[in-house]
């Protein structure tokens, strides 16, 4: 048994999810207007947990919580194979909400001093797999630990690794209408993508509105 999990971004009307390869997103968020920002945080009240990449932590050092709408806080879950970020994080301060790092076991034993450091911020850590994070193992054990919805905050590193696997059951598209451009600059999903018809992952539109200035497109998996 796993969570339900929805991936829910904002993009440009391009796919891009921020300005520049390496920048932080809050940018280009910065243009959501506060129906598209309570949308986002009304999925985050909704969600048992938040799941955003290691990347996004380093770059855009997100809270995590929910601020425009009232409603209780996710546990928030980071991946990651390196278990390498600033000690001043906004996730490392637990006094609002809980934060699980999910590691491998060879990461845990090589970062012991960070590890210490952080559990000494009340963060836990949860080992799922011994030289890198198992996805499909870390979703049975949030499922058992009571988390039974997950929401998927990006980037396209972390999009990837949900979408290849067929972990996902909705994404949410809060689509801001700017035009972004670059080759490298991240999209939605990134990896080495599917390259044929028959790899491609299928999903159905399930709604589309407008809310505020933004298009709200929901996808679920065919
Ligand atoms: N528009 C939006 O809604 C939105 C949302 C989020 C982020 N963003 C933007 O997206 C960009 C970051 O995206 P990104 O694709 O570069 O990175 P990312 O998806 O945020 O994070 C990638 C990192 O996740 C960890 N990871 C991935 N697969 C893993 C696995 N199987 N096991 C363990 N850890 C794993 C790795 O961390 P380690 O390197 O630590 O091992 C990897 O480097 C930023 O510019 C950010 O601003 C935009």
């Amino acid at each position: 048994m796993r969570p339900k999990v929805i991936i829910v971004s904002e993009v440009s009307i391009d796919g891009k999810l921020t300005l520049a390869k390496g920048v932080s997103s809050k940018e280009l968020m910065s243009l959501m207007d506060e129906d598209a920002n309570k949308y986002l945080h009304q999925i985050r009240d909704l969600c048992d947990a938040i799941l955003v990449g290691a990347e996004t932590i380093r770059t855009d050092n997100p809270s995590l919580t929910v601020r425009y709408v009232e409603g209780k806080n996710p546990i928030r879950v980071i991946p990651t194979n390196s278990l390498n970020f600033p000690e001043e994080r906004n996730i490392f301060n637990t006094k609002k909400a809980k934060t699980i790092i999910v590691t491998s076991q060879k990461a845990y034993e090589n970062k012991k001093d960070f590890v210490e450091k952080l559990k000494r911020k009340n963060v836990e850590f949860l080992i799922c797999g011994e030289d890198k994070v198992d996805f499909k193992n870390m979703l049975e054990k949030l499922y058992e630990m009571n988390i039974k919805s997950l929401m998927v905050e990006g980037g396209a590193n972390i999009n990837w690794q949900f979408i290849k696997e067929d972990l996902v059951d909705e994404i949410h598209l809060i689509v801001v209408p700017v035009i972004v451009g670059g080759e490298d600059v991240p999209t939605l999903v990134g990896g080495k993508g599917f390259k044929s018809l028959d790899n491609i992952k299928r999903y159905k539109v399930k709604d589309t509105f407008r809310l505020g200035s933004q298009i709200i497109n929901i996808f679920e998996k065919a």
